[in-house]
């Protein structure tokens, strides 16, 4: 009999990779979506015959027993976030509530109503922070920098709480930053991507950032997915790292994304201080060796091959 998987966050960029590798590894995918009143199914709307939508929310208790129990889940992968960090200063309480509390409101529904499956929680790079040590491992201490990053902290180890108070097997995936064309546009990489392609195409002239020095371990949204589904197929639950063990800075990411296009990024990127954080993190390497040896896991795609894709990707969107 076909596996069963409960994926929270299908509508975003992981949500939908990672359906579109369960349906091909031949699960039967519940895809749980919150109500809205426009349609947000749009990096899902390939698979709509093929995954079954529960509506609930990480906020309401009731609806998360609903779909834990309606699913009957082997799996069930906690991708559903406030995910976007400037937000979380902004809207602290709330990010609290969706990316910290509900991580434990989810756990208890899988306690008490199907303590069998197995739960991949959507922990961050993010919880290292301010960091410790270069590259950073599932031992290097947290040190979060923001609101969305103290609660995935908080998420992290209520986790592994649960895996050592119930016995639920329970994994955190330490993921650091992947991204792909289904990447939101807010984000810094896909936020450039779409620049290049609608300045290449006279549509815009200028693109306004932040900090261009801070440096992030870039992967591809496509290799991450992979690495969750591993992470659940282990004898023993466990957590892990998942990077590429190389770093780039936001500098590195405009000179191949605009040089790409045959542009020069100094020609339009204006340094706007809006975009700057109240506390930034400013290094992210990470070291995926655990996942290497225990998981067989390696990332397939370049920090090159990444950023053109998507500028390509965007381009073809535009009609370029
Ligand atoms: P994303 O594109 O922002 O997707 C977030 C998803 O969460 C969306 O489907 C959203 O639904 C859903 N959601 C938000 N609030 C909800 C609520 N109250 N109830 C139910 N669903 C809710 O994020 P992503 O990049 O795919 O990341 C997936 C997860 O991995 C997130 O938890 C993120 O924090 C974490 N993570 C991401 C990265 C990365 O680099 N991408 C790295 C480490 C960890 P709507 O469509 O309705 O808004
Ligand atoms: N978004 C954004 N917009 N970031 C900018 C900008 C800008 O205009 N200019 C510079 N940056 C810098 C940010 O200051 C940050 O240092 C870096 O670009 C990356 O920012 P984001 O792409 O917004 O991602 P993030 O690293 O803050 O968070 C992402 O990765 C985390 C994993 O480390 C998100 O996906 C989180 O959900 C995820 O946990």
């Amino acid at each position: 009999m076909a596996k069963r998987a409960l994926i929270t966050g299908i509508t975003g960029q992981d949500g939908s990779y990672l359906a579109d590798h369960l349906l091909e590894q031949g699960y039967e995918v519940f895809g749980m979506v919150r109500r809205s009143s426009t349609e947000t199914l749009g990096r899902v709307a390939h698979l709509q015959d093929r995954v079954e939508f529960l509506q609930a929310d990480l906020l309401d208790q009731a609806s998360l027993d609903r779909a834990v129990q309606d699913a009957a889940a082997d799996e069930i992968y906690n991708l559903a976030a406030q995910s976007f960090v400037p937000t979380s200063w902004s809207q602290p309480s709330l990010t609290g509530e969706f990316t910290g509390l509900g991580v434990l409101r989810l756990l208890e529904s899988v306690r008490k109503l199907d303590p069998r499956a197995r739960f991949y929680q959507a922990s961050s790079s993010e919880m290292f922070g301010k960091v410790r040590e270069v590259p950073q491992n599932e031992l290097t201490p947290f040190h979060p920098r923001s609101p969305y990053a103290v609660a995935k902290t908080f998420g992290h180890h209520i986790t592994v709480n649960y895996r050592e108070s119930y016995g639920l097997y329970a994994v955190s995936g330490i993921l650091f930053n992947h991204e792909s064309p289904r990447r939101g546009r807010e984000f810094v990489t896909r936020k450039i991507t779409d620049a290049v392609a609608r300045i290449k195409l006279g549509l815009a002239g200028e693109l306004r950032l932040g900090n261009l020095d801070a440096q992030r371990d870039w992967g591809y949204a496509g290799d991450y997915v992979r690495a969750m589904h591993l992470m659940l197929q282990q004898p023993e639950p466990g957590d892990f790292v998942i990077a590429t063990g190389r770093t780039h800075s936001v500098r590195e990411f405009l000179e191949i994304a605009f040089g790409h296009a045959g542009l020069k990024w100094e020609d339009h990127v204006v340094q706007d201080p809006r975009y700057m954080r109240p506390a930034e993190v400013d290094q992210l390497r990470g070291d995926a060796g655990k996942a290497r040896r225990e998981l067989g896991w390696e990332p397939t795609v370049s920090f090159e091959q990444l950023v053109t894709m998507m500028v390509d990707s965007d381009l073809a969107l535009l009609g370029g």
